[in-house]
């Protein structure tokens, strides 16, 4: 992938540290170097130690620009449950410096747009339409695995973990392979700008508007290709959308098409990413799954409770609204750290132990937040469990041998989408 500059390392919530009064036990000092570890690019591939400190020392702390930070999963789960906290100003926060606009995805709208929105693309997006995709997964699987064994050494993110969602989105949209490259290339600009512009480099904001800017004429021109001349693909069914009357706009369908390529793509990549690394860091869990691979689905649960790629996700209240006992004013925004919520002791046993059997057979656990909850959940939750599922059966079907060679991986400095820059490992079958 196109690895960004790193961007100002450590620039992390600094005024945080000062703010924060001692609980728990815990002093202000290790407090205030836990929140900044949280969001600390050097920190990428372990910030649930960090996570930890923030859980034992309070509900809500004082976070990075005027927030306050959710570690917990009772408090994540309620907030995103609760239609008083929108996500619509999740760009002011976040963008103050941009000097471009995103087009606008329904994940950054609320009811009534959200709902008229979500509910045109959702006619497109339908489960049979998924499944549809399922042959796709398995022959790209294998041909990424055949690959690997006749070398015997890949680099897991580069060869096996970007191409499989890159080609399953891009075929979907029915993007042509030889502009595969193209998206890659836009969406990783685009990510990298998701997280907050004071944590980037004038490169990497010079880089997110290039990337938008590719990305507006390159799926602008597809659109119109495709209303003009419908295939069997995701853009001419989006073009084709009616619902009493309505239809998405040529923005609007940007909008859409930026959040399937890019929060789809990113985000899938690092889960095959993390997940994998989590199986050979725990080997009685592979061999689990190869004895039994019909648990790949249920691990897919895990891999996103255990090490979800959307670490962080903000709302805004909207009017004043009382959580665990704290009153918000309306404006108040918060941070929800999703990925300390999916390690919380309180919610889940063994929390950081990784378990692929945790959610089998309709166990009665906690669902993790790592594809959000409520309004805003996510869309392509039944794409993902498709096509990692069949990723990791093959996986633990088709390779005898899978191990690491460099531990811990070298990880991108991103914080909302968080994950490695390469998996080097070596393989046999
Ligand atoms: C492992 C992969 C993925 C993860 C971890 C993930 C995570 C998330 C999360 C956390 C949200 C909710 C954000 C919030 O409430 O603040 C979300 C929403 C969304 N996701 Fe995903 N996602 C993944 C893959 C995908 C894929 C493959 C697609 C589509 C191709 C997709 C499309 C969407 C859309 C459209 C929304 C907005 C839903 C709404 O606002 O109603 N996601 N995702």
């Amino acid at each position: 992938m196109t690895t960004t500059a790193t961007g100002p390392e450590g620039q992390a919530p600094t005024d945080a540290a000062t703010q924060i009064a001692p609980a728990g036990g815990i002093s202000a000092e290790v407090l205030g170097q836990a929140v900044i570890d949280s969001f600390d690019p050097a920190w990428r591939h372990d910030p649930y130690r960090a996570y930890g400190i923030l859980r034992a020392a309070g509900t809500f702390l004082p976070g990075p620009l005027g927030t306050s930070l959710v570690p917990g999963y009772a408090e994540c789960a309620a907030i995103l449950a609760d239609p008083v906290w929108s996500h619509a100003e999740e760009s002011e926060l976040l963008h103050p410096a941009s000097d471009v606009e995103l087009p606008g995805s329904f994940l950054w709208m609320e009811p009534p747009d959200h709902t008229r929105l979500r509910g045109l693309v959702s006619r497109a997006f339908t489960p049979r339409t998924i499944e549809a995709t399922r042959p796709t997964a398995r022959r790209v699987v294998d041909e990424l695995l055949d690959r690997a064994l006749a070398v015997g050494e890949l680099d897991l993110i580069e060869e096996f973990a970007y191409p499989l969602p890159l080609t399953m989105i891009c075929e979907l949209l029915g993007v042509p392979a030889s502009e595969h490259a193209a998206v890659r290339r836009m969406s990783a600009g685009i990510a990298r700008g998701l997280d907050p512009d004071d944590l980037l480099s004038p490169a990497e904001l010079a880089e997110r508007t290039a990337a938008v800017g590719e990305f507006r004429e390159f799926f602008g021109a597809l659109v119109a290709d495709r209303r003009a001349d419908p295939r069997d693909d995701l853009i001419s069914a989006l073009a084709q959308v009616h619902a009493e009357g309505d239809r998405l706009t040529t923005t609007e369908m940007l909008g859409t098409l930026l959040i399937l390529v890019v929060a789809g793509h990113e985000t899938t990549v690092n889960l095959i990413g993390n997940g994998v690394l989590a199986l050979m860091r725990n080997p009685d869990q592979l061999d689990a799954l190869r004895r039994a691979p019909e648990l790949a689905l249920p691990a897919v649960e895990e891999m996103l409770r255990f090490d979800p790629p959307a670490q962080v996700t903000t709302r805004t209240a909207r009017g004043e609204v009382t959580v665990a006992g704290r009153v918000f004013t309306p404006g108040e925004a918060v941070i929800l750290v999703l990925g300390s919520a999916n390690r919380d002791p309180r919610a889940f046993d063994e929390a950081d132990r990784f378990r692929i059997d945790r959610y089998a057979g309709g166990a009665r656990v906690n669902r993790h937040l790592a594809l959000g909850m409520g309004l805003h959940y996510c869309l392509g939750a039944p794409l993902v469990r498709l096509e990692v599922s069949e990723a990791l059966r093959a996986v633990a079907t088709r390779l005898t041998g899978i191990t690491l060679l460099a531990d811990p991986p070298p990880y991108r400095p991103n914080i909302v989408v968080r994950g490695m820059s390469a998996l080097p490992v070596r393989v046999a079958g």
